[in-house]
C-alpha cells in the first residue's frame, strides 16, 4: 500500500506548508524556484493555492485541472 502524499517541491526541498506563505504560485517560483527544476510538483503547487491544502494524493482528480 502506498500512502505518501505529495507535499513538497522536491528539487528546492521545501514543503507545500512553506510554499503557501506566498500569496500565489508565480510569486512563490519567482522567490524560490519552485517547480522549475523537474517540474513535477507545478499541479499541485497550482492546487495549493487554489484549494489552499498542503498534501495530496499522487493521482488526485482535481489535477487534471491544474496542468
Ligand atoms: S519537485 Fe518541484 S521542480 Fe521538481
Amino acid at each position: 500500500m502506498c500512502d505518501e502524499k505529495v507535499n513538497r517541491c522536491e528539487c528546492i526541498n521545501k514543503t507545500f506548508e512553506q510554499l503557501k506563505e506566498f500569496p500565489d504560485f508565480e510569486t512563490a517560483q519567482a522567490k524560490t524556484g519552485c517547480g522549475l527544476e523537474c517540474e513535477g510538483c507545478v499541479p499541485y503547487l497550482k492546487l495549493m493555492f487554489a484549494s489552499g491544502e498542503t498534501a495530496f494524493d499522487i493521482e488526485d482528480e482535481r489535477l487534471s485541472s491544474y496542468q
